[in-house]
């Protein structure tokens, strides 16, 4: 027979080994790093102007950034920063290259379904990609402990306290010690202040809120990331709420990105893990917009279903069962989404069963479901070590075909997020200026 101790044991063994095994099949010392991108690309698929209009600009003002040119090669590559630069000075027809940025902090989206599998990370990755070449700022926030997103973006050493984990055990420090200074005698305080919680938790009480985000191989995409170790956040905050009862354990994300000032990103994007527990219930609370990926098959339709059941189900007993605790602390109850979209993921067009499932999604949800579904594309089955996106890969790799392609499915599906995005925040700027 074998119980925990044989698993702690298996778990102390692989441990030990940890560093040896990731350097003979990880290469830990390879950095990710951003290619450069060609003036077609550029011309095409960002400014969308002929290449040739873009090549004028350049030859007529020399101070502009002017990319670099291979050996052995005609076109001119340009790193994200020229791109961006790009963007800032030049104009075309009177056309402005900047991506409209209404008033008011960050929209948050949450990719998010507690099916596996179904592309929620490809989802969130390229999103993150496209909108940052795209010209905004990003910031990512990882609230899976498999933590494929952040090993995707390049991350590999990261210790839990930097995590969402970390995040909640600051807000349960924060939040104890505000609660406590509410009482006019805070002797009569039946909850604990900081300085009685357990020392993990209040090691990281004193973390600064911009101690969390890291950067990323994009200079415009920073990253919040998640670790194996972060797993057990689940239990630990089910632990945190038994210490402390008032604890709005739902709201602690949410009010951590509150604290960034609203001019630091442009648009944050979660990726969930394919739960509903602690993290997924706070990256919900904290979003603006549900996005919902499901793949083309009947057993995820199915789960898509539950999922929006579970869900809907989780936020309908927070609302009623912690109602003073969310008002005691500001939060508006029940929680109230811009948006909620679906998304069809891993689409074959050829093949009549994901044609049908599509239908069927449609016919079911309507106007919720994109109209853009994401290809099944060998682009992304194909993307090497560091789980690269589309946009990451140089097209010179594989057939330019299938390259485009890809890009394309992703471009329509990201131009559809961006209206989502923008519809939300012009409604959020007219309230507040209202
Ligand atoms: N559009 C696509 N074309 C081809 N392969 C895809 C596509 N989208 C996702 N995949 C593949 O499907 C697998 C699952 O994708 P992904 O990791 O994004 O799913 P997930 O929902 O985040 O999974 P989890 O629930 O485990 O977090 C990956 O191997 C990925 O490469
Ligand atoms: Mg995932």
């Amino acid at each position: 027979m074998r119980d925990h101790s044989d698993l702690q044991s298996m778990n102390e063994r692989s441990l030990a080994q940890q560093a040896a095994v990731r350097k003979a099949t990880f290469s830990p010392s390879e950095r990710k790093t951003l290619r450069p991108f060609s003036i077609w690309e550029i011309s095409q698929f960002m400014f969308q102007v002929p290449a040739d209009t873009l090549r004028k600009k350049l030859v007529d003002d020399p101070s502009l950034p002017q990319g670099a040119v291979e050996e052995d090669g005609r076109q001119r590559w340009f790193s994200l920063a020229e791109i961006n630069e790009l963007r800032r000075r030049l104009r075309f027809r009177g056309r402005s290259l900047l991506p409209k940025r209404p008033s008011g902090r960050a929209v948050r989206v949450a990719v998010s379904n507690f099916k596996g599998g179904v592309g929620k990370t490809v989802v969130a990755h390229h999103l993150a990609n496209a909108a940052a070449l795209d010209g905004y700022r990003v910031l990512v926030v990882d609230f899976d402990p498999q933590a494929t997103l952040t090993h995707s973006m390049g991350l590999i050493e990261v210790k839990e306290w930097n995590t969402v984990w970390g995040i909640m055990c600051r807000d349960l420090c924060r939040e104890a010690d505000r609660i406590v200074a509410s009482y006019d005698d805070p002797s009569d305080c039946p909850y604990p202040s900081s300085d009685e919680l357990p020392d993990d938790v209040q090691s990281i009480g004193a973390q600064r809120v911009q101690d969390f985000i890291q950067k990323t191989a994009w200079a415009t995409i920073d990253i919040i990331p998640s670790c194996a170790n972060a797993a057990f956040v689940e239990f630990a905050s089910a632990q945190y709420r038994a210490l402390h009862k008032a604890w709005s354990f739902f709201g602690c994300m949410s009010r951590y990105l509150d604290e960034l000032p609203d001019d630091q990103y442009d648009i944050i994007i979660f990726d969930c893990p394919p739960a509903i527990g602690y993290q997924s219930l706070n990256a919900a609370f904290a979003a603006d917009i549900l996005y919902v990926p499901s793949g083309p098959g009947y057993w995820e339709y199915d789960s898509t279903t539950s999922y929006l059941g579970q869900l809907g189900d989780a936020l309908d007993d927070i609302s009623t069962g912690f109602s003073s605790i969310a008002e005691d602390a500001g939060i508006h109850l029940p929680k109230q989404f811009d948006d909620i979209r679906l998304l069809m993921t891993r689409f074959e067009a050829s093949n009549p069963l994901h044609i049908a499932m599509l239908d069927a999604f449609q016919n079911v949800f309507g106007s919720d479901v994109c109209k853009n579904a994401i290809e099944m594309t060998r682009a992304v089955e194909q993307s090497g070590r560091f789980q690269q996106s589309v946009y990451e890969q140089d097209y010179r790799q594989m057939t330019r075909e299938t390259w485009k392609r890809a890009r394309q499915s992703f471009d329509a599906a990201y131009g559809e997020f961006k209206e989502t995005v923008l519809r939300a925040w012009e409604q959020r700027e007219v309230k507040h200026v209202g």
